[in-house]
C-alpha cells in the first residue's frame, strides 16, 4: 500500500431504528452512553464484571486479565466454568421445555428439542466419549453436515473438556487430513451421509480417504448413521453414534475446566499454504458469544433466532451454537440449501417457524434477490424483527433489497463485522439505537478498540483510509494458532511490534466515525462470505502432475463477491482445443478435491510465464487487473519481461 486508501463507495443514506424497535430493545441509548463510559475508564473492568454477571462460574476468577506475556493474553484465568453448563444446564430450572433447537431437514421433516431434551442428548453422548476414551484436552474432529448430532457432538465435547475442531463437511479428504495431522486428534465424529438438495453425499468415504494409509493419531471414529445407507466400517476403529450411546445414562457431571482451557480450534485460510488452527478459549470466548447476541441480534425470551451458517465456520460456532444457547435461546437449524426444491425455501422456513431474528450472508442475499421480489412477497415474513449479515461488504443495492423485501422497512439490519480470529462480532449497529448506512458495519461496540492506522501506526482521523487494528485486547479474541507461537505473533501482531492485533483488512472510517470495510490486505480472498488462501489454492494446482507454476487472484463477482481466477505454467507445451478444455475441467477438480468445492476456480488461465519482479516475485496487482479484463495503466517496469503480460491478456479463444 503506498499511500493511505480511499474510499470508493459513496453511500449517504441514512436508515434510522423504528420507535417501536427502539423501546424494546436491549441496549437502549441510556444503556449504552454507560457502557462506554465505563470501558473506557477501565477496559478490564468493564469485560471482569459482564463475565461475573453473565456466565455461570464454578469458581469466581480473582484475576481479570494477565498480560504478562502479552500479545499471549489471558483472561479471568483463576476461574473455573465448563462452557455446556453455561448453555444448557443453567436453563433447566426455567427453560426445561422451552424449544431449544428446531431442525429442519432437507426433505422438509421437522424435529425438535427442548431443552431438556438437549440436555439429555448431550449428556448420554458425553458419556459416550468418557466411555470411549476421551480426555480433557484431547481433540475430537466434527466433520458433519448440519443437523442437531452437530451440535450435541460440540456440546458434549465441550462438557468433557475436549477441544472440539469442526471441520466443513464440504471440505476435501486432503483438506480434512491436513486438520487431522494439526491437531493431534483423537477421534473423529462423522455421518454415513447428508442430503442436500435431494441429493445423498458420502461423508464416511472422505473420512476413509482421510485416515488412508494410516500413520495418524486417530483411534475411533464415531458414525452418526443420517439414513439407512450402509457404508463400510472398519473393525475396531468406526463405531455407530447409537451404539456408543445405547445404554448411557442422560446424567453428566459436567467437568470443570480453566477459563483459559481452549474450548475449540477451527481452522482458516492464512496467506501461506498452511491453513491456521486458530485456538480459542472458554470464558473469554463464551462472554463475548453470549454478549453480542444480547447487544447485536437483541435477543429476547420469545425469540426464534435462525443463522443459516454451518456449524463449520465461525458463524456457526457463536451465533448457532455457544452465543443463543447460552442465553437460553430457541434456534431454527437447515440442513438443506437455499434453493431447493424451489428458491423460496429461506422465506417458507422463516414463515413455518416464526423466525424473528435472521443472520446470513450477502452472497446468499444476493443470489436470492435475483428470483425477485414476487418471491418472498408469497410467504408471511411479519415476525421478523432483526436482520444481519456478514462475511463481506454487503453491496448498498442488496442491503437495501434486504430492508425493503424481506425486512419490509421494519426490521434494523446488523451489518456485523468480525473474524474467526475475534470470535465474535466486533464492528455493528446496535439496533435501538446505532443509524444504519447501507455497506457500513458502523461503529466499534463497547469495550472494542478498533482504530484505522497507517503504515507507520498512527491512528488516522475520521474520513481516512488504512489498516484496520485493535488495540485493546479483548476476552473472545485468538490464543495461539494452534501448536505454533511464531505464527500466532507474526500473522497479527508483529506488523506494529505488538501494539496492535491486526485484521488483515482495509478500512476507510468517515466523518461520523462509521466504519467500512474496503476487503483483505493479506493474499486471501473472499468466496461467498469465506476465507481462502491464494496461497492454498496454488499450492493445490502445482500439486497437479503437469502444472509447473500457478498464481491466483479474487475477481470481483456479482453473487459470490470474489471468484477465483488462476494463472497457470504447465510443465508440457500448452494443449489447444478440445485438449486444453478437457485439462482445465481436470485442473478444477484438482482443487476440489485437494481443498473443497468452493476453492474451485472459476477461470483459469494458462501461460508460458507468470509476471514476476527481477528479485522472482510474482506481481498480482497486474494478474487482478488482467482477470478482471482491464488494461494496464499502472506502473510495469519492475518486471523482469513485459511480453508476458500481453500474452496472459489473450482470452483462449484467441490463443
Ligand atoms: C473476514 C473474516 C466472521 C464470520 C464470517 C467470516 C470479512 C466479515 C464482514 C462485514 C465486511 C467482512 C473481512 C474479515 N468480513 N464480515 N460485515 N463487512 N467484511 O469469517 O472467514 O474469518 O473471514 O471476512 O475481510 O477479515 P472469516
Amino acid at each position: 500500500m503506498s499511500n493511505n486508501i480511499s474510499s470508493i463507495l459513496q453511500e449517504n443514506r441514512n436508515f434510522f431504528p423504528s420507535k417501536k424497535f427502539k423501546k424494546q430493545a436491549n441496549i437502549t441509548e441510556q444503556i449504552y452512553q454507560q457502557m462506554l463510559l465505563k470501558a473506557e475508564k477501565n477496559n478490564v473492568g468493564f469485560w471482569a464484571d459482564l463475565a461475573k454477571e453473565k456466565l455461570t462460574w464454578a469458581k469466581d476468577f480473582t484475576v481479570d486479565l494477565d498480560d504478562s506475556k502479552a500479545p499471549f493474553y489471558r483472561w479471568f484465568t483463576d476461574g473455573k466454568l465448563n462452557a455446556s453448563y453455561n448453555c444448557i444446564d443453567r436453563h433447566l430450572t426455567d427453560k426445561s421445555d422451552k424449544l431449544a433447537i428446531i431442525f429442519e431437514h432437507d426433505d422438509g421433516k421437522v424435529d425438535q428439542y427442548t431443552y431438556k431434551e438437549l440436555h439429555d442428548e448431550v449428556c448420554r453422548f458425553a458419556n459416550a466419549l468418557t466411555t470411549q476414551g476421551i480426555e480433557k484436552g484431547d481433540r475430537v474432529i466434527i466433520y458433519m453436515p448440519m443437523i442437531p448430532q452437530a451440535i450435541f457432538a460440540m456440546q458434549a465435547c465441550a462438557r468433557v473438556g475436549a477441544i472440539h475442531s469442526v471441520v466443513f463437511a464440504g471440505f476435501s479428504s486432503a483438506s480434512l487430513r491436513d486438520r487431522i495431522e494439526s491437531a493431534g486428534a483423537k477421534m473423529i465424529i462423522t455421518t454415513n451421509v447428508s442430503i442436500r438438495g435431494g441429493k445423498t453425499i458420502l461423508v464416511k468415504k472422505s473420512v476413509d480417504e482421510a485416515l488412508e494409509g494410516g500413520g495418524n493419531s486417530v483411534c475411533k471414529v464415531i458414525v452418526y448413521a443420517r439414513t439407512d445407507y450402509k457404508i463400510a466400517m472398519q473393525d475396531k476403529r468406526d463405531i455407530y453414534w447409537h451404539d456408543v450411546v445405547a445404554g448411557m445414562s442422560n446424567y453428566h457431571d459436567a467437568v470443570m475446566v480453566e477459563s483459559e482451557h481452549p474450548l475449540f480450534l477451527l481452522y482458516t485460510s492464512g496467506s501461506t499454504g498452511k491453513p491456521k488452527g486458530v485456538q480459542h478459549s472458554t470464558g473469554g470466548y463464551l462472554l463475548n458469544a453470549h454478549l453480542t447476541n444480547e447487544w447485536v441480534f437483541d435477543l429476547k425470551d420469545d425469540d426464534v433466532f435462525w443463522c443459516t451458517a454451518d456449524v463449520g465456520w465461525i458463524t456457526g460456532h457463536t451465533y448457532v451454537v455457544y452465543g443463543p444457547l447460552s442465553m437460553g435461546a430457541t434456534i431454527v437449524i437447515f440442513e438443506g440449501v437455499p434453493t431447493y426444491p424451489s428458491a423460496g425455501r429461506f422465506w417458507e422456513i422463516c414463515q413455518n417457524h416464526a423466525v424473528s431474528v435472521f443472520y446470513t450472508a450477502p452472497t446468499a442475499i444476493r443470489a436470492l434477490m435475483k428470483f425477485g421480489d414476487n418471491l418472498p412477497k408469497q410467504y408471511d415474513l411479519s415476525k421478523l424483527r432483526l436482520l444481519g449479515t456478514v462475511g463481506e461488504p454487503i453491496n448498498p443495492e442488496a442491503w437495501i433489497w434486504y430492508y425493503k423485501v424481506i425486512g419490509n422497512e421494519s426490521c434494523p439490519i446488523v451489518d456485523t463485522w468480525w473474524q474467526t480470529e475475534t470470535g465474535a462480532v466486533m464492528i455493528a449497529p446496535l439496533p435501538g439505537i446505532t443509524t444504519m448506512k447501507p455497506g457500513s458495519c458502523t461503529k466499534p461496540l463497547p469495550g472494542i478498540d478498533a482504530k484505522i492506522v497507517d503504515e507507520k501506526g498512527n491512528v488516522l482521523d475520521n474520513g481516512e483510509g488504512g489498516i484496520l487494528v485493535i488495540e485493546k485486547p479483548w476476552p473472545s479474541m485468538i490464543r495461539n494458532v494452534w501448536g505454533d507461537e511464531q505464527r500466532y505473533i507474526d500473522a497479527y501482531f508483529k506488523q506494529f511490534a505488538n501494539k496492535y492485533y491486526v485484521v488483515g483488512d482495509s478500512a476507510h472510517i468517515d466523518a461520523e466515525g462509521n466504519f467500512w470495510i474496503l476487503g483483505r490486505i493479506d493474499d486471501v480472498l473472499n468466496v461467498s462470505g469465506h476465507r481462502l488462501g491464494t496461497m492454498e489454492i496454488e499450492s493445490a494446482l502445482v500439486s497437479h502432475q503437469l502444472v509447473a507454476e500457478a498464481a491466483v487472484v479474487g475477481k470481483p463477482h456479482e453473487i459470490k463477491g470474489e471468484s477465483v481466477f488462476a494463472f497457470v505454467v504447465l510443465n508440457i507445451d500448452i494443449p489447444s482445443g478440445e485438449k486444453r478444455e478437457i485439462l482445465m475441467q481436470d485442473l478444477k477438480k484438482h482443487v476440489a478435491k485437494e481443498i473443497g468445492a468452493i476453492a474451485k476456480p472459476d477461470e483459469i488461465r494458462i501461460g508460458i510465464n507468470l509476471p514476476k519482479t527481477r528479485s522472482g516475485k510474482i506481481m498480482r496487482r497486474l494478474l487482478r487487473t488482467i482477470a478482471k479484463g482491464e488494461e494496464i495503466t499502472t506502473d510495469t517496469s519492475t518486471l523482469e519481461d513485459e511480453s508476458i503480460l500481453k500474452q496472459l491478456q489473450k482470452t483462449p479463444e484467441t490463443f
